[in-house]
């Protein structure tokens, strides 16, 4: 199962409703980028400007916290409508109570690694979770160049992964995913893919989702 999860931090942000309407009929997720300008240095939506995409969307949403209290934030969003919250382990202090958490409402919960972070230091939250995501950009920015050197993480997931059969853990890459660049997160064992400029920079958004869709599933 290939998922494809446009981002809205590239979007035109005057007029998000008429962006999103241009991807939701042919996408699975929409991805939330938050930002506190602490974590990361930029700053995105407010939490009640989140709150109001996530109530509003027409697509489940997967928020991506990019903040400095993510255990706070997490639980905070955990109580909103969106499908998934996904957290960074480098701004948890207590990541299992944080996850814990985030299920406890019925929320997907997601655990996100930055390029510097090793993937073992998240093996013992591995049945914690929904979702891991493999930073393949450092956070912050839309429109960075994909880093291929994540995909030995992405690869070490998806061998866990495969060892825990009929579990339901989604393996999410995000940053550069583009025409040039999904096909090798896919053969690395990505199966959700984020993609902000790639989609909202194209001159037909929907048509780049199928298409990337179209490369992801190519692949075995
Ligand atoms: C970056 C964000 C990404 C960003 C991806 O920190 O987490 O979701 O929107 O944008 P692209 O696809 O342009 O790299
Ligand atoms: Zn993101």
């Amino acid at each position: 199962m290939i998922r494809i999860a446009p981002s809205i931090l590239n979007a035109n942000f005057d007029d998000l409703p008429s962006e999103i309407a241009k991807i939701s009929a042919v996408s699975d997720l929409l991805h939330l980028d938050v930002m506190d300008n602490i974590f990361v240095p930029n700053l995105t939506f407010s939490q009640k400007e989140a709150m109001e995409i996530i109530t509003q969307s027409p697509l489940p949403v997967d928020v991506h916290l990019m903040v400095a209290d993510g255990d706070v934030q997490g639980v905070e969003y955990a109580k909103s409508l969106a499908h998934s919250v996904t957290v960074h382990l480098e701004s948890c202090i207590d990541p299992l109570a944080t996850l814990r958490e985030i299920r406890s409402h019925r929320t997907r919960a997601g655990l996100a690694i930055k390029p510097n972070t090793a993937i073992d230091q998240i093996k013992e939250f591995i049945d914690e979770v929904d979702m891991i995501l493999i930073m393949t950009v450092e956070p912050g920015f839309g429109g960075q160049t994909f880093m291929a050197e994540m995909m030995p993480k992405v690869e070490t997931a998806r061998k866990w992964l495969r060892e825990r059969t009929g579990s339901d853990i989604w393996l999410e890459v995000d940053g550069g995913i583009s025409e040039k660049t999904i096909a090798i997160a896919r053969k690395a064992g990505a199966d959700t893919f984020v993609a902000g400029s790639a989609v909202f920079g194209s001159e037909d958004p929907a048509e780049m989702v199928e298409h990337l869709r179209f490369l992801a599933q190519s692949i075995n």
